[in-house]
């Protein structure tokens, strides 16, 4: 289970997260969507450790993250996809994977300083990342230079080295932004594929189709608070989710001042619908 508890981020004068608390299952797919700027890529950064939270935890199967370096927070067990691609270009696909794996070789690295033979471990992790490339369709890749490869394929060699760190936690941001049709639609099985009962799946997507399709529940953030949370079909019936992307003048105002209102106090069961107007 991974729990943001009371988690604030300022920027400067900008508060990017406000107060926000989160619960995220194993087993689910949990979306968050939100307009541009409502601090969805701020929640994925505190969590892997990239920014630090100005208040509040973060907590990983009860261990705490927020002051733990990144590396540790990978060897806690989450994993995270980048909005913007960040693969080594001058490596290749099966290289970015093992990148994902430093801390599982560490000992490793200990058992060669020592001369002793690093055994099969090496041979498991090269065995795990062609597992993962096979499974994502790009097996063939394995040996091509990142930086030379589509952008859709980049985009699932950022999946593919998230998942091969066998993460309890993994979080996805945008991972279909700029796919096309046939893209987009391969990727959600991928995302389907990946849910287990003891991994705790965030989905970050503007893509509202897969958003509606994949997703178990979905918390709305906006302007740094949680607007909703419910179910696919509690979300798609809210007005103010749909003004909330629709745009509409004057709309983000009321939006803001609804989720500075009730964040955190708004709770929907699955099937409930959503309690708007209710503590
Ligand atoms: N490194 C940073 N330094 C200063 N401000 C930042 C930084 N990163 C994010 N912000 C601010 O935090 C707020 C939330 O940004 P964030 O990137 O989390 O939004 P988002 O929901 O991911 O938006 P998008 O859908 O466009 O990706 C914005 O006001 C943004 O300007
Ligand atoms: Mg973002």
């Amino acid at each position: 289970m991974l729990v943001f508890d009371h988690v604030t981020k300022r920027f400067g004068a900008n508060t990017a997260i406000d107060d926000v608390s989160l619960t995220i299952r194993p087993g689910v797919i949990t979306a968050v969507i939100g307009p541009n700027g409502a601090g969805k890529s701020t929640l994925v950064n505190m969590a892997a450790g990239s920014f630090r939270t100005t208040s509040g935890r973060i907590l990983l199967d009860d261990v705490a993250l927020q002051d733990l370096p990144k590396y540790k927070i990978a060897r806690a067990g989450l994993s995270r996809t980048y909005q913007n691609i960040r693969l080594f270009d001058g490596l290749t696909v099966l290289q970015n994977l093992e990148v994902a794996l430093v801390p599982r070789s560490l000992p490793r690295l200990i058992m060669q300083a020592f001369g002793l033979s690093p055994g099969s471990s090496e041979a498991e992790a090269r065995s795990d990342c062609e597992t993962v490339l096979q499974r994502l369709g790009i097996a063939h890749l394995g040996e091509r230079h990142a930086g030379s490869l589509a952008y859709g394929q980049q985009k699932l060699v950022e999946l593919a080295r998230a998942i091969v760190a066998r993460p309890r936690a993994i979080l996805l941001d945008e991972p279909a932004a700029g796919l096309n049709h046939g893209e987009t639609d391969e990727l959600k099985a991928h995302i389907q594929a990946l849910r287990s009962p003891d991994l705790a799946i965030v989905l970050i997507e503007h893509d509202m189709k897969l958003i509606m399709s994949v997703s178990d529940e979905i918390y709305v953030m906006a302007r740094g608070a949680v607007l909703a949370h419910g179910t696919p079909e509690a979300i798609r019936g809210n007005r103010q989710v749909q003004e909330a992307y629709l745009g509409q003048p004057g709309a983000m105002g009321t939006i803001e001042a609804a989720a500075r209102g009730r964040r955190n106090r708004i709770r929907v069961r699955a099937g409930e619908g959503l309690a708007w107007g209710q503590p």
